[in-house]
């Protein structure tokens, strides 16, 4: 049997660059057992409805399912010669079950065919991620219960600024995955579209049933326009911003842990397993997995913008241009799974040295705010208050003195309003304690939080 599904209407056949250029089956073969689904469903429509006899239907259905069990038996062999999955299929299809499997194409063209399978393969990829995600946020929870009391310095434009708990710090990680989970969700929303039976790209004329596909394949709904059915890809590109957005995320928390391993830092330490060596410095343990994740989700906006200009401009409806989605959102998809694993791994095993993370904490200055506070609350305006502490810093620094080590007669220079209890403000544990905001660094709220989040993940 010829290799290609339109090989009649031409005398010449396709040269040798040509195929090796246009040809998609070195990546769309992924979507092999979506598109043994999908044609069981159409199969089985084709015969409900009437439109082939009922025992080719059958043998449609028995061939396809025959075939599935070879590929995810690892048995199936992809020919390099056949143009694409769809085609390889029909091929091992029609060997295997001769005459009928000429009817598989009846009201179906390539164009609906591909975009199905593709919803099919993201929808699994998403399933998939969510999970993963979901895992990462546990393994993130599990990190903050165990190390709930710690205090670290937080930073802003990465200067020391103020004390917080490292558990607030991982649950400001959690948010931002629960935010990501919504965008996988709301992206699946969209991919979960019937879009086979529009054919090519007008319907057909034949008496099919695409709301029994749409059920059969357990998709929510059939897609309302044949046109729009074979040539939308923006449910690709939904996902495709959802993982860069994430890969954004995962770049950041690798970024705290890469500065937290560092001498300078010394925060924790990573297990060996997400660790290597230097081939000329013994002493090193470079934390590369951490680098890799951070450099690879570079290619993800990268990825989404190759689909928004694959798109622009393209005519309706089906364009061949289209062909090359695949790739990204392949890439995409399976490379995200992979970096989720990994970075739930991280978590696993990082140690947290208390020790030396409570000899960082020596400057008052992470006080200030707290000091600021105190005065505020004793009726001193804000301004006036930042100006005080603003004067007591400088001369601090000026002439290296310590607040704690000022009498009360001392402090009255700067406001009358200080008393020997402002000094109870210049540790860390007071520091975290007072804070009383929705969402704050509190202890109480922050083991409120992991509690509310145990609960929602289990
Ligand atoms: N390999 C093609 C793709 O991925 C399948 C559809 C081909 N359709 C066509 N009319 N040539 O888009």
């Amino acid at each position: 049997m010829a290799t290609r599904l339109w090989g009649s209407r031409f005398a010449g056949s396709l040269s040798k660059s040509s195929q090796r250029f246009t040809y998609s089956i070195s990546y769309d073969h992924k979507l092999a057992l979506y598109d043994c689904v999908a044609g069981i469903a159409h199969a089985q429509m084709l015969g409900e409805q009437g439109i082939i006899p009922k025992k080719d239907a059958s043998a449609l259905v028995s061939g396809l399912k025959a075939l599935i069990k070879s590929i995810e038996g690892g048995t199936y062999v992809f020919d390099p010669a056949s143009e694409d999955v769809h085609t390889d299929i029909q091929i091992k299809l029609k060997k295997l079950i001769g005459q009928p499997a000429d009817k598989l194409h009846t009201a179906r063209s390539r164009n609906d065919q591909v975009v199905t399978d593709v919803r099919l393969y993201s929808l699994d990829h998403l399933e998939n991620i969510l999970a993963l995600v979901e895992g990462l946020q546990i393994a993130l929870i599990t990190f903050a219960d165990k190390n709930q009391d710690v205090i670290i310095p937080g930073y802003t434009h990465l200067q020391s600024a103020q004390v917080v708990l490292m558990s607030h710090q991982m649950l400001a990680y959690v948010e931002m995955l629960e935010r990501d989970k919504g965008r996988f969700e709301d992206a699946r929303g969209r991919t979960n579209i019937n879009t086979l039976g529009a054919c090519a790209f007008s319907g057909t004329s034949l008496p099919t049933d695409r709301d029994y596909v749409t059920k059969k394949l357990g998709f929510s709904a059939t897609a309302a326009n044949s046109i729009d059915a074979v040539a939308d890809r923006d449910f690709i590109i939904e996902i495709m911003a959802a993982i860069a957005i994430t890969g954004m995320h995962l770049t950041r928390v690798c970024e705290d842990l890469i500065l937290w391993v560092t001498s300078e830092f010394d925060f924790i330490s990573l297990a060996d397993t997400v660790c290597t060596g230097s081939s000329i410095m013994p002493h090193k343990k470079n934390p590369d997995v951490l680098e890799l994740v951070r450099g690879t989700a570079s290619k993800f906006p990268g990825r989404l913008m190759e689909l928004l200009v694959l798109m622009k401009g393209l005519p309706l409806s089906y364009n061949r241009d289209m062909q090359m989605d695949k790739p990204a959102l392949f890439d995409a998809l399976e490379t995200m799974e992979d970096m989720l694993e990994i970075m739930a791994q991280v978590f696993d095993g990082i140690k947290v040295k208390k020790d030396v993370i409570k000899g960082r904490i020596t400057s008052e200055y992470f006080f200030s705010v707290d000091i600021l506070d105190y005065l505020v609350k004793k009726g001193v305006s804000y301004r006036d208050a930042h100006d005080t502490i603003g004067a007591m810093v400088r001369e601090c620094l000026d002439h290296g003195r310590k607040i704690s080590d000022m009498n009360v007669a001392q402090l009255k220079r700067y406001s009358m309003h200080f008393e020997e209890d402002v000094k109870n403000l210049l540790t860390p544990e007071m520091s975290v304690r007072i804070k009383r905001s929705i969402g704050s660094t509190n202890p109480d709220m922050v083991k409120a939080q992991i509690n509310k989040w145990k609960k929602r993940l289990k």
